[in-house]
């Protein structure tokens, strides 16, 4: 159904658009457009046919008219006729009264009639309907125009004449428009007109004035004799492709309503002081293609007015600071509008300096300007940019806070630079400022791991018209991807995780970091059982073996411990040492003879006791007894070596506990550290038996 109904709105369309067959074969219309178009072959057409009664323009060409009657035309007065064509026809002779019938012409164009004397149009444009605004006569190899061409046109509402592509060397404003004084439109282009032979009389309504392709060399006077404005309404001036050479304020004086000047394709070779400031109020200046311009002066553009200035294509070397001054646009405050594009502007600084002081552009065009870089802040003082074009320079990229500013940006073009990655920081700007188009397409892409960003935010961009996408945006590298569209690179942050070298070493240096510190937490939390580790190395690596005098002695060992502590030596140390492994140990409270002296006591089983055991807790420090004991330990020591003691550390003792008797031994000798737990607990045990069965030096060592 659908379908249907747009291939029949179609072919409506096609209808309206495209020509019926009309005018005894020979022509074209078309209704939607009242146009009729009539050419024959080899000019076999040689009258007007009756053409539908909608045509309200013909367009008629490369026939046969020698000689153009009132009578031949008498098809035409059958309809409306308002625009009239007459190109390549041979005319030779036309009657004065030929148009007079077609009352309702409002343009007349006679053209590509090499033999058509223009004394003949002059007469006939006595009888043409008063009701003609427009009137072409180009490309009729005219030498000149006789004075009294226009005479005819007295009393009409003539204000459109186009004279060009003729071969008029003069123009005579004052001789060839004494009646019709309310022209607004002259064209001239094309003729071989010299700045010399012109005359501007006879024009104080002139609006616009195009002398494109004439070879006038010097702007010609628009002043008179008085020194007043000729052309004092004119709004439009153009001399582009004229073999103007050079410019200068006084060319300029006598236009004081100028809006538009255009100089484009000229060989202008200076812009001198102050050249436009005359025109107050000149808002458009087009100097493009201005190849031969070699030096702009200090005050060149000084103008308040100045909205528009084109100067595209004109190679100036920017990056020659001799050829012009920084304050270049200072002097031009008031532009909103300015093409640069097809200079050379290689340096981003230069960039930045030569926009400084357009703070009120909108538009900005910098195409192919070989922009290497773009300098920081280039865009910060121009809040009212709507359009920056950056396309086909040489740039990789741009500071992320580069068009951070420009909240009235709404198109950005960046095409043909260099660009190879995009990233999420340099595209942020994007949200910040409602930007609604972006042009990123024909930049070399590389289809790497950091391209998934840009890859998936052109695939899902909303808000945003992202220019030729997908068409244009392909991957220049690396040669695996080439010439492969960007939306197309199907690696996955999965891909992107084993293959990237940064990651793969980010991670290694992680878990190396991990596991650093799970050893470190690992090694504080269990201190203890780590010296123990170290101490029962250190034990074994020593070696040890089963005293073979250990008969000799009555107890294995002998417990040094305070009271507090008394309950681990029995529940603990005793049922380990004594049940377990069969040692004989002295225990103070258990093995002393009730009623003899302590002290000769503890010299005495000491002495009877092949090694010494010293529980070692913070009570030890304040119970006197275990401080005696102690220092008999240590005279052990002195005589037999660190061996001839065994070390527990039951509970870590605290600074303030901390003896210097207990200092001193704790340097002397390495002690076991009791910990709970199966598998650490037998390690304190392996290291106390270690101990124990150590042989001690003999003779003692030395102090
Ligand atoms: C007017 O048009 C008709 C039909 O096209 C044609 O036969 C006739 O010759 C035309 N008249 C003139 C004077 O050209
Ligand atoms: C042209 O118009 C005039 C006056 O209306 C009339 O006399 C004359 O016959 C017309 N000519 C033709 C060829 O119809
Ligand atoms: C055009 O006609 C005028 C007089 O009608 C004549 O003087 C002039 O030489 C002619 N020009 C050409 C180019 O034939
Ligand atoms: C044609 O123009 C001439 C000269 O202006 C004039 O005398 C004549 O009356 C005009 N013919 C018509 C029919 O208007
Ligand atoms: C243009 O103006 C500048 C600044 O006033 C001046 O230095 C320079 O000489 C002027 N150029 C000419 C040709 O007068
Ligand atoms: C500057 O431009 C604005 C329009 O953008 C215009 O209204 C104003 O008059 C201009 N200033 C001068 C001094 O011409
Ligand atoms: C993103 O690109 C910008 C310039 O293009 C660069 O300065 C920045 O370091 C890049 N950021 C990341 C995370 O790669
Ligand atoms: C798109 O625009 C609409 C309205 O303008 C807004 O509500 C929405 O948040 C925008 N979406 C994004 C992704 O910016
Ligand atoms: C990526 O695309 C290629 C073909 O273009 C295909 O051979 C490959 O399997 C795809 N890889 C993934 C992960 O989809």
């Amino acid at each position: 159904m659908e379908v249907k109904i747009t291939v029949l709105l179609s072919f409506i369309l096609l209808q309206l658009v495209v020509s019926e067959r009309c005018g005894d074969g020979y022509c074209k219309c078309s209704k939607a457009r009242k146009v009729a178009t009539c050419m024959s072959r080899r000019r076999q057409l040689n009258y007007f046919p009756s053409l539908p009664t909608y045509v309200k323009q013909l367009r008629y060409s490369g026939n046969y008219l020698p000689h153009l009657t009132q009578d031949l035309l008498i098809n035409l007065t059958r309809v409306n006729l308002e625009q009239l064509y007459l190109e390549d026809n041979v005319m030779f002779k036309v009657d004065p009264d030929a148009f007079e019938n077609l009352t309702t012409l409002v343009k007349l164009q006679i053209s590509h009639d090499k033999i058509l004397n223009a004394s003949i149009v002059a007469q006939v444009l006595h009888n043409v309907s008063r009701s003609v605004k427009k009137l072409v006569l180009n490309h009729n190899k005219w030498n000149s125009i006789p004075d009294n061409i226009f005479d005819g046109l007295k009393d009409s509402n003539i204000h459109f004449i186009d004279l060009s592509f003729n071969n008029l060397h003069s123009f005579n404003g004052l001789r060839i428009f004494r009646n019709i004084p309310n022209l607004k439109y002259l064209i001239l282009d094309g003729n071989p007109i010299l700045d010399s032979d012109t005359d501007f009389h006879n024009m104080e309504y002139i609006f616009k004035l195009s002398l494109q392709y004439t070879f006038i060399q010097n702007v010609p006077t628009f002043c008179d004799d008085n020194g007043e404005s000729l052309l004092p309404r004119m709004r439009s001036l153009n001399l582009d492709h004229s073999s103007l050479r050079s410019i200068s304020r006084n060319d300029f004086i006598c236009l004081p309503d100028l809006w538009k000047l255009s100089l484009s394709f000229t060989g202008i070779t200076v812009i001198q002081n102050d050249t436009f400031l005359d025109m107050p109020v000149l808002q458009t200046l087009m100097l493009q293609n201005v190849v031969r311009l070699r030096r702009l002066e200090y005050f060149g553009f000084r103008s308040a007015s100045l909205q528009s200035f084109k100067f595209g294509s004109s190679k100036f070397k920017f990056d020659n600071k001799g050829r012009y001054n920084n304050d270049l646009f200072k002097f031009a405050p008031n532009i909103t509008n300015i093409e640069l594009f097809d200079n050379q502007i290689s340096d981003g600084s230069t960039l930045k300096t030569l926009l400084w002081n357009l703070i009120k552009l909108q538009k900005l065009n910098l195409q192919g300007c070989g922009i290497n870089y773009l300098a920081r802040g280039t865009f910060d003082r121009m809040p009212d940019l709507r359009t920056i074009i950056l396309k086909g320079n040489s740039l990789y990229g741009w500071d992320p806070t580069m068009f951070n500013k420009l909240f009235n940006l709404r198109a950005l073009y960046l095409s043909g630079n260099s660009v190879a990655v995009v990233n999420r920081t340099s595209l942020a700007f994007i949200g910040k400022i409602n930007l609604k188009f972006i042009d990123l397409a024909d930049n070399p892409f590389a289809c790497t791991c950091q391209q998934l960003w840009f890859r998936d935010w052109l695939k899902t961009a909303k808000n945003i018209t992202v220019a030729f996408y997908p068409k244009r945006y392909v991957c220049r590298s690396p040669p695996k991807w080439d010439n492969t569209l960007v939306a197309l690179f199907n690696y996955t942050e999965e891909d992107c995780r084993e293959k990237n070298p940064w990651i793969l070493i980010g991670s290694v240096l992680g878990s190396v970091v991990f596991v650093c510190m799970v050893v470190v937490i690992v090694i504080y939390t269990h201190l203890p059982t780590v010296r123990n580790i170290i101490y029962l190395i250190r034990l074994r690596r020593k070696g040890y073996v089963r005293l073979v005098n250990s008969e000799e002695y009555m107890f294995d060992c002998y417990v040094v411990s305070c009271e507090t502590d008394e309950q681990w030596v029995f529940q603990t140390l005793s049922s380990t040492l004594e049940v377990k492994h069969s040692y004989r140990l002295c225990i103070p409270t258990r093995d002393f003879d009730i009623g003899a002296s302590i002290a000769d006591q503890i010299e005495e089983k000491m002495r009877e006791s092949k090694k010494i055991i010293i529980v070692m807790s913070n009570d030890f420090a304040q119970d006197e007894w275990c401080q005696f004991q102690l220092e008999k330990a240590q005279e052990r020591i002195r005589n037999q070596g660190e061996e001839a003691v065994v070390s527990i550390m039951l509970h870590d003792i605290d600074h303030k506990h901390m003896t210097s008797t207990i200092k001193n031994l704790l340097r002397k000798s390495s002690y076991a550290t009791w910990v709970k737990g199966k598998i650490v607990s037998k390690l304190f045990w392996d290291i106390v038996v270690a101990a124990i069965e150590k042989p001690f030096g003999n003779p003692p060592i030395a102090v």
